[in-house]
């Protein structure tokens, strides 16, 4: 409609003044997909934030992403186009928590979910997302690991690589929702369709899987399989680029209840707001900052 045309005019015009660069996840709205200048996964994102040059990033997402992007990229203004989209998994770990659980399993390396606060990363070895998790707990040898927040991704590496993994009842509530009746029901309804599924979900979950990955994980998986029905077992807002790059393919919701409300709380207008006003602003201190780097950097390097 008329009004849309005019916002992504608007956010056209304002993204050439301020020199600004818009990343989005896949699970932001449809219309913040097709205005961005690059979709992607949280590490996928976290790369481009590292390597761009704009002046600015308007972080389509929820909030850790955009501290992320703040802490690898610190002479960049990272803009959150609504400040209170956070990730409440995120918040189920908390720097002096964490600390204290440190001091009774002395000599573990903390793997942290990239889902989690500049504070927490400052006080973690190594970062990981759902793509690179199995590979990041691997070049830690032997080592003890503990792995924070997401109780379901480390219970989910732990058995990929076989290993014993100290794990934190951290969960993402979007994803832990889903449940393995929910799995045998859309088979029944949709029989023969490939079930991919996030590792956020539950133990229970990601056993009924065909496929388990990040979103990057699950599109790509889609678009190479020779398949073409597809029950999807992670956040809704990924069927927009499924759709897209798997024409012909269908794709059906392994629950309708698997969608992220902060992540739904970026509009096209709250992205022309944010560039108009060059706020919200997320910023991380220095001191945080110089601490979390390290195992961001860590992170980026194991790629
Ligand atoms: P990925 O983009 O790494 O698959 O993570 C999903 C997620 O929940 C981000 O909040
Ligand atoms: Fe956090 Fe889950 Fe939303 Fe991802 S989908 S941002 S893990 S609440």
């Amino acid at each position: 409609d008329e009004r849309k045309d005019q916002l992504i005019n608007d956010i056209n015009a304002l993204r050439k003044q301020r020199k600004a660069v818009i990343l989005a996840h896949y699970y932001q709205p449809r219309d913040i997909q097709d205005i961005a200048d690059f979709v992607g996964d949280s590490l996928q994102l976290a790369q481009q934030a590292a390597r761009t040059d704009a002046d600015v990033i308007v972080f389509c997402g929820v909030h850790f992403m955009a501290e992320s992007a703040a802490i690898l990229s610190p002479e960049k203004t990272v803009l959150l186009p609504e400040p209170s989209a956070g990730c409440p998994m995120a918040d189920m770990v908390e720097a002096n928590r964490l600390k204290e659980a440190k001091t009774k399993l002395p000599g573990a390396k903390v793997v942290c979910y990239v889902n989690s606060s500049a504070e927490v990363k400052a006080v973690s070895d190594i970062c990981c997302t759902s793509s690179n998790a199995e590979k990041i707990v691997q070049s830690l040898g032997k080592e003890e690991i503990l792995f924070v927040p997401d109780g379901n991704l480390g219970g989910y590496i732990a058995a990929k690589t076989n290993r014993k993994i100290n794990l934190w009842p951290g969960f993402c509530p979007t994803h832990h929702r889903l449940a393995r009746e929910d799995i045998l029901k859309a088979r029944e309804e949709h029989q023969g369709a490939k079930v991919l599924v996030h590792p956020e979900c539950r133990e229970e979950v990601w056993r009924e899987a065909d496929y388990v990955g990040s979103t990057a994980g699950i599109i790509k998986y889609a678009e190479n399989s020779t398949d073409t029905e597809f029950i999807i077992g992670t956040e809704c807002g990924i069927l927009h680029e499924l759709t897209k790059r798997c024409p012909g393919k269908q794709f059906y919701m392994a629950s309708a209840h698997m969608i992220c409300p902060n992540m739904k709380k970026i509009s096209l207008q709250k992205v022309k707001d944010t560039l108009s006003n060059m706020a919200p602003v997320v910023t991380v201190s220095k001191e945080i900052r110089e601490k979390a780097v390290c195992a961001l950097e860590r992170m980026l390097a194991v790629q």
